[in-house]
């Protein structure tokens, strides 16, 4: 039971301190984005200049933020999605010649290693199907037309915890944990998990502030939900996800 707690530590391997990373090294910075092919089917999406919600008080939001695994059947408006994308990866500058992006997350060593892909079931103006966000052009890219099996999927995936297909949309954080071992090698596991709650803890505050919940959800079948969003289980991880749907008005 003990021996996973060495992880929780910093500097867990022997011989950390002297370990030579990627970036010692002088190997270039791996791409900010996973790139896309080209020709596909692209999505707008609402620009953060033209939001015109969001403006509960933070107060209220922090105050009102719980788990929520209840929603009601109404769609998302195009702004609502555009809003949550922004908030949970959207990006703030580009920086060192456009290799390293500030975000309204933070990340650790400013890495930002991961894609987020949603399960759209109810979004207006976007079909349902498999999208993964382009955080740098602010749209959504169609990974899988039309399949709403992928919704139908995810409650069995998620152990049965079937709430989670009756959101409006799933977000899916999925890492590329080379972005963060090219800056810290074997020691990136701390970065890569604190950072990635960060980004869902953006998501709780925004859903309050929209008239939407969410909930955390990390009790999910590896390889089934890997499968689901097209990654290899190995340069790219599924990690965490959150369903987020309207909720009744309390
Ligand atoms: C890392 C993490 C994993 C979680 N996984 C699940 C999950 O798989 N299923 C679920 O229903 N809730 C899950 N939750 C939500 C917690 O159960 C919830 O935060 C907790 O019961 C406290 O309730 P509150 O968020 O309403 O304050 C998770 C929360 C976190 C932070």
């Amino acid at each position: 039971m003990t021996t996973y707690r060495k992880y929780l530590k910093n500097q867990t391997l022997p011989g950390m301190s002297e370990m030579e990373t990627d970036q010692m090294k002088g190997l270039p910075l791996p791409p900010i984005q996973k790139p896309h092919p080209e020709g596909g089917c692209l999505v707008d999406l609402v620009s953060p200049a033209e939001f015109t919600l969001g403006c509960l008080p933070l107060i209220d939001a922090i105050r009102g933020r719980e788990s929520r695994r209840k929603y009601t059947g109404e769609p998302l408006s195009l702004e609502e999605l555009s809003f949550l994308l922004w908030a949970t990866q959207g990006v703030r500058e580009l920086i060192r010649n456009g290799l390293v992006t500030l975000r309204t997350v933070p990340s650790g060593g400013g890495m930002h290693p991961f894609e987020t892909y949603l399960l759209v079931n109810r979004v207006e103006g976007v079909e349902p199907g498999i999208y993964r966000y382009l955080a740098i052009e602010h749209k959504l890219y169609r990974e899988v037309a039309g399949e709403i099996q992928g919704i139908e999927r995810i409650g069995e995936i998620c152990n049965g915890q079937h709430f989670v297909g009756k959101g409006a949309v799933v977000f899916i954080w999925a890492v590329r944990p080379y972005r963060t071992e090219w800056r810290y090698g074997e020691d990136s596991l701390k970065d890569i998990l604190i950072s990635v709650g960060h980004i869902c803890q953006n998501l709780y505050l925004a859903c309050e502030s929209i008239g939407a919940g969410t909930c955390a959800t990390v009790a999910y079948q590896q390889e089934p939900l890997d499968d689901l969003i097209g990654v290899d289980g190995d340069e790219e991880i599924a990690l965490y996800l959150a369903p987020v749907g309207k909720v009744a008005k309390s």
